[in-house]
């Protein structure tokens, strides 16, 4: 046979020079080096942003940690409902309220939903979505307690979450510089030290102290309202001037509210509708006009 090495070598040569070829083709369509990269090839699309929301999350039943550290509540369901719609994908980060509107201008974080109440003061340096949840302040005291109103506690030592709404109202009553109020990092904070006897009664909102009172009935509490509260609204805060994420925020907020899935999930953690008054947009100057 004529299969002597120097055949096979050719055989070898004309086999690689194939591939070569082939292999030059396969490159053909490849961009020269020196032209400006083409969109198709360019990298991979950038991965989707995911929206960083910081939320105080001691605060039920609208904001808690779960047994195994997940972040669970009507705030994060009605959040993550509104991302859904979006199109947005959410991360939820445990922040103390302590500086909470601080990380958006740091950017640390994009959105806070953390039962935070639209105010006109907050307003000046964030922005918020259309309002969510109307709320109102409430006192909660032990049951033997002689407290039947707000004015009543002018007198006593009253517990508050620093920097709260709670704590705004207080101060009005008792003076921004009383000794009587006892500020807390957090408001299941001021409740333990209601409960342990070191202030009289605690001011904070009523979902909170509702939640508080039904799911510790060994601290025998009970809660006070009064007309002197002026109602609240809870809204999610953003930076200020980040117009296109609150109009998504918005846009989403008003669908879900459109579709029942809002209020389904206020049916899940409050047993009734809201009272929010028809689409959120509409219920804004109501609550500017009794300022
Ligand atoms: N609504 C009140 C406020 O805005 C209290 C909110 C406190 N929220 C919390 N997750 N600790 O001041």
């Amino acid at each position: 046979m004529n299969d002597t090495p120097t055949s096979r070598r050719l055989v070898l040569l004309a086999f690689a020079s194939i591939t070569l070829l082939a292999a030059c083709g396969k490159q053909a369509p490849a961009p020269a080096p020196s032209s400006s990269p083409s969109p198709s090839a360019a990298a991979p699309a950038p991965a989707a942003k995911v929206y960083v929301v910081g939320t105080d999350a001691a605060y039920a039943p609208f904001e808690s940690q779960a047994p195994g550290g997940e972040i669970v509540g009507f705030d994060v369901e009605v959040v993550k409902a509104i991302a859904a719609k979006a199109g947005m994908e959410v991360k939820f980060v445990n922040t103390p309220w302590e500086g909470i509107f601080k990380t958006l201008d740091t950017g640390e974080r994009d959105m806070v939903v953390s039962a935070v109440t639209i105010t006109d003061e907050r307003k000046q340096t964030m922005d918020f979505s259309a309002p969510y949840f109307n709320a109102n302040q409430l006192i909660a005291v032990k049951e033997g307690s002689k407290v039947t109103k707000f004015d009543d506690l002018k007198p006593l030592k009253v517990g508050v979450q620093t920097g709260t709404t709670g704590d705004e109202v207080v101060q009005k009553l008792l003076g921004k510089t009383s000794a009587n109020i006892k500020r807390f990092e957090s408001t299941p904070l001021a409740l333990k030290e209601l409960e342990a006897g070191g202030v009289n009664a605690v001011v904070a909102d009523n979902g909170v102290v509702q939640h508080y009172i039904a799911n510790n009935q060994g601290a025998k509490f009970k809660s006070i309202s009064d007309a002197a509260f002026t109602p609240e609204q809870y809204g999610i805060a953003m930076k200020k001037g980040n117009a296109e994420l609150q109009k998504k925020v918005n846009d989403a907020l008003a669908a879900i509210q459109a579709d029942g899935s809002y209020d389904a999930i206020h049916m899940k953690y409050f047993g009734t509708k809201s009272t929010l008054a028809g689409a959120p947009v509409a219920a804004a100057p109501a609550a500017a006009a009794s300022k």
